[in-house]
């Protein structure tokens, strides 16, 4: 392996090693309690990208032995609607996590909907139960994004006390929960966002980046301290050559991998531990369920 290919931060790799040991647990629960976990995933609409996530999802919650429930609304499901069925997912034994795939269409109070959901069902970790938990310091269930980032960083950082995050994008769903998640590491968190003075300078200052703004190719290699740690939590797709369209992540990659001490890649960075961490929070509501371990 070259130099910069060490660099790289291989979530995808560590991805698979994370479920590999949730299907180990899951089959030994089974084999010893006769129970296994199960995850009920919402889609109201036909977003052609959700799609894809939920499908995923259903895929590798059967891989790790869990049970799947999919639930396909059409887009123009009254609120109500969705809200009972949120109900009778709360009730139902079988299901130890509830996931509504968020955009929800328009018409539709999308916390609201969150809301109804079990707090200890809520393995997206986006109620305020859970939000309130994770910034008081409390056990609960933490937002899937926000925790494979971190597992990333401790896995090639291990302890992180002392050292200086910049969280750049303040969303509900990854700048906050990010934030909160390295402080409680002892990091010094700065979060910064698309009204923030003086971007790169504050990125420079940053021995750990975390890239949450969903803007392609934001970041340039300029932003970044030498040997820096970078975690690119953007999604972006963007027109390539011959009509196609490719993914970018919110980090000028090829600039920053000169820079940068370690990366991750989009895609094959952050994307693969989202899932792997659903199906570790889906694990933990389970056991924390029926009390195992
Ligand atoms: N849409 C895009 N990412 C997510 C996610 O992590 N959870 C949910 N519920 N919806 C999403």
């Amino acid at each position: 392996m070259s130099a910069v290919e060490r660099k790289i931060i291989d979530g995808k790799a560590f991805a698979a090693r994370l479920v590999e040991t949730i299907r180990q647990e899951v089959a030994a629960l089974k084999a010893a309690h006769g129970k296994q976990p199960g995850l009920a995933v919402v889609l109201v609409g036909e977003d052609p990208a959700s799609q894809v996530y939920v499908r995923n999802k259903a895929k590798q919650t059967v891989l790790a032995g869990m049970e799947s429930f999919e639930f396909r609304l059409p887009a123009q499901t009254p609120e109500a609607e969705l809200i009972a069925l949120v109900a009778r997912l709360n009730a139902d034994d079988a299901v130890h996590g509830i996931l509504v795939q968020l955009p929800l269409p328009g018409h539709i109070d999308s916390a609201k909907v969150l809301d109804t959901i079990n707090p200890d069902k809520d393995v997206d970790g986006f109620h305020v139960i859970n939000a309130g938990r994770l910034a008081v310091g409390l056990p609960g269930l933490v937002p899937c994004t926000p925790l494979g980032c971190v597992m990333l960083l401790n896995d090639v950082l291990g302890d992180l006390s002392g050292q200086h995050a910049v969280v750049l994008g303040r969303s509900n769903i990854v700048g906050k929960p990010v934030a909160q998640l390295l402080l409680a590491q002892n990091c010094t968190v700065t979060i910064a966002h698309s009204r923030s003075k003086n971007l790169p300078e504050i990125c420079r200052g940053a021995d750990i980046l975390v890239a949450a703004v969903g803007r392609p190719e934001m970041i340039k290699g300029d932003w970044i301290k030498p040997g820096a740690t970078v975690i690119d939590v953007g999604i972006n797709r963007v027109p390539a050559s011959e009509g196609k369209t490719r993914l970018v992540g919110d980090v000028a990659y090829a600039e920053a991998l000169d820079v940068a001490g370690r990366i991750t890649p989009v895609p094959g960075g952050v994307g693969p531990m989202t899932i792997a961490c659903l199906l570790r929070n889906t694990l933990t509501a389970f056991k924390r369920t029926h009390g195992f371990g």
